[in-house]
């Protein structure tokens, strides 16, 4: 059995992972360009913890210029097994407030102008994407937003979009209407980019914010969504280190395949 090795992706707000012992940060290079930034490599009681800052300290990546490609492969490079990626939404319910946990179950993809495959030239496959998050992973999630009596709801579809604008009021109806639960610019192609590098991948999307439909709440500014995010840092910092200290130490078998999803989806024949 292989070691567990958690990942974790921190979005707008999350730029390190407190509570890491012997914590480093470590710049690791990727074939596919340069990541979001260096990796903070710790332990949280014996379980090996990867942190990366999605768009870097200071935030100085927009969501269409992140290397989701590099992100990912440093993350399989450093042995990650599980990754979690902790973001910032919006919310597209009445019933998910701001401040409430999202574990996201499926996604909607309507970004375009990112690279969204490790394959193409030379080697050509095509992996499911019929459960894109891994249900083992998400009951640890579960389990540990449990634990530290957090706000959370399990399930829900997260509508990746491109941004870096928000949306218009007529697009928020339209994913309404569509039956999205929450909005985001980052998790798209990253769940995709996970399944192909075989990790177990999860979403907990942190509501910020009721984009721009709430009649009640105006439109979506990003103050308001810095203040949410800073009034709730601290629940992310919970979720993360309950979740660290209870995940078995020895990676479980996923039981939808997220860890062997490569096994029946090359297409391209082996000798060429
Ligand atoms: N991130 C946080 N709130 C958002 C929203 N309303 N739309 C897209 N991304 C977001």
């Amino acid at each position: 059995m292989a070691e567990a090795v958690l990942g974790v992706i921190g979005g707008s707000g999350i730029y390190d992972l407190p509570g890491l012992e012997g914590a480093e940060w470590i710049g690791v290079e990727s074939p596919w360009g340069d990541p979001s930034d260096a990796v903070r490599i710790g332990h949280i009681d014996g379980l090996k913890v990867v942190f990366l800052p999605r768009h870097g300290r200071g935030h100085v990546h927009s969501p269409s210029q992140i290397n989701y490609r590099a992100n990912i492969d440093v993350m399989k490079r450093c042995g990650v097994t599980d990754l979690i990626s902790v973001s910032a939404c919006g919310s597209l319910k009445e019933e998910l407030a701001p401040g409430t946990f999202v574990l996201v179950e499926q996604f909607i993809d309507r970004t375009f102008a990112r690279e969204k495959s490790f394959f193409g030239t030379g080697c050509v496959a095509h992996v499911s994407m019929a459960y894109p998050v891994s249900p083992r992973l998400v009951d640890h999630v579960e389990a540990a937003a449990r634990a530290e009596d957090l706000k959370y709801r399990r399930g829900g579809t997260y509508l990746a979009m491109e941004g870096p604008q928000f949306s218009s009021l007529a697009e928020s109806h339209l994913y309404r209407s569509w039956g999205c639960d929450v909005i985001g610019m980052t998790n798209m192609p990253e769940a995709k980019l996970a399944r192909e590098a075989e990790l177990c991948y999860a979403t907990v999307a942190m509501v910020t914010d009721y984009d721009s439909w709430h009649p009640d709440h105006g439109e979506v500014d990003i103050q308001q969504i810095i203040k949410v995010l800073h009034d709730n840092a601290h629940h992310a910092q919970q979720l993360v280190a309950r979740l660290a200290r209870d995940l078995p130490r020895e990676h479980e078998t996923c039981p939808i395949g997220s860890d062997r999803a490569l096994d029946y989806a090359i297409m391209t024949a082996p000798d060429k």
